[in-house]
């Protein structure tokens, strides 16, 4: 008989976590939430799809000895059943909280869902597509931690009245095509800077914990320690094929590195009021965050950002302030609206533009890919 699990962190694989979450999808519907996860701008967390099969054939034995450890690591499972409410769970008067700090914490939870979803999606569909058994059981390791994530996400958002309709996303959520090395450098990416962001607010909320507005937050240690072992893992397959971080791929590899980091500048820099009620300068916590991340993936990247170049937060702000323009712009529509639009269009651009061609600050990348969890 095949008995459930009642919640998504006890869930052991990532069907599992699926289902639970589909029955409290029937229960639990909320519109808002699960429209602004369907957005799909620049900004907004997107849904990736890629080339199943050439994935399928990667061969790890050039990475084996690494590969079996973090595998076996991941296998033992240290964080089931973590990711749900217990008694250090404090409750939250979200009537009182203050509109602005509501509106744009609920914008944060709904944004970190649908990246978490996104993650567990694509590495559902991998596992499924997929014969080999190296890659089909890492992906189904990683999808059955995003799918326990996102779960706890959709906890603490039904708390303020919302649910991200998960099954609603997987369905009609438009999907994005990426090379799969696109996808490793993206993937990787954003798994080290979610490492990254999650470990900085939790250092900052241990020494400063009347600033901890929210329980969520308590958890972000073992929370960011299981997207650290899904970056070592993407690490571990571009190590299987040097190409991947040689020759023209660095300049891809550069790219990604600046539309990751110039995102989360941006993103970050819409929510001022979530940044104060933290007591965090957006200004360090990018800088803190970029800082540790390019420090993790010179693993793997013979490259890292100059983000100590006075160009470098001179072109975010940049980039940062067209965006609130196109947005206003947007908002005031007409002729006008369309033109200041478009000019937004053209500084965004060439702020982006001004960021990649900081030239980048080049290194050995150390025979010895894997790390350990270290801030
Ligand atoms: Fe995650
Ligand atoms: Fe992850």
């Amino acid at each position: 008989m095949n008995i459930q699990a009642k919640h998504t962190a006890d869930a052991t694989s990532v069907e599992e976590g699926l289902a639970i979450a589909a029955e409290q999808d029937a229960i639990y519907n909320n519109e808002m939430a699960t429209e602004t996860a369907m957005q799909n701008t620049l900004l907004t967390p997107r849904f990736y799809t890629t080339d199943f099969d050439e994935l399928d054939a990667i061969d790890v034995s050039s990475v084996r000895e690494d590969w079996d450890k973090l595998i076996a690591q991941m296998v033992s499972d240290p964080n089931k059943g973590h990711f749900k409410k217990n008694e250090d769970w404090d409750q939250i008067d979200w009537d009182g909280m203050e509109p602005q700090l509501k509106k744009e914490f609920i914008d944060f939870l709904i944004s970190s869902c649908t990246a978490e979803f996104s993650g567990c999606v694509l590495y559902k569909e991998m596992k499924r597509r997929g014969n080999n058994k190296d890659i089909t059981q890492l992906f189904q390791l990683m999808a059955r931690d995003e799918a326990r994530h996102a779960g706890f996400i959709n906890d603490a958002l039904r708390e303020a009245g919302l649910r991200v309709n998960l099954g609603f996303l997987t369905q009609k959520k438009k999907y994005t095509y990426f090379r799969p090395k696109f996808i490793y450098y993206a993937t990787y990416l954003s798994e080290k800077i979610g490492y990254a962001r999650y470990i900085t607010i939790f250092r900052h909320l241990q020494a400063n914990p009347e600033h901890r507005f929210h329980p969520i937050f308590k958890w972000f240690e073992e929370w960011c320690n299981d997207e650290f072992s899904h970056g070592e893992a993407f690490a571990l397959l571009m190590k299987t094929d040097p190409k991947l971080t040689s020759g023209v791929n660095v300049l891809w590899i550069k790219f990604f590195l600046t539309a990751v980091y110039a995102t989360m500048f941006v993103r970050d820099h819409q929510r001022p009021a979530f940044h104060k009620a933290l007591g965090v300068d957006p200004d360090w916590y990018a800088h803190a965050v970029f800082e540790k991340t390019s420090e993790l993936s010179k693993q793997i990247f013979p490259i890292t950002l100059d983000i100590d170049d006075p160009r470098w937060l001179k072109n975010c702000r940049a980039l940062h302030r067209a965006n609130v323009d196109i947005a206003e712009a947007k908002e005031r529509g007409g002729i006008a609206g369309k033109a200041a639009q478009v000019w937004g269009s053209v500084r965004a651009a060439r702020a982006f533009a001004a960021l990649y061609f900081i030239p980048a600050k080049k290194h050995e990348v150390p025979a010895q890919t894997r790390l350990e969890p270290c801030y």
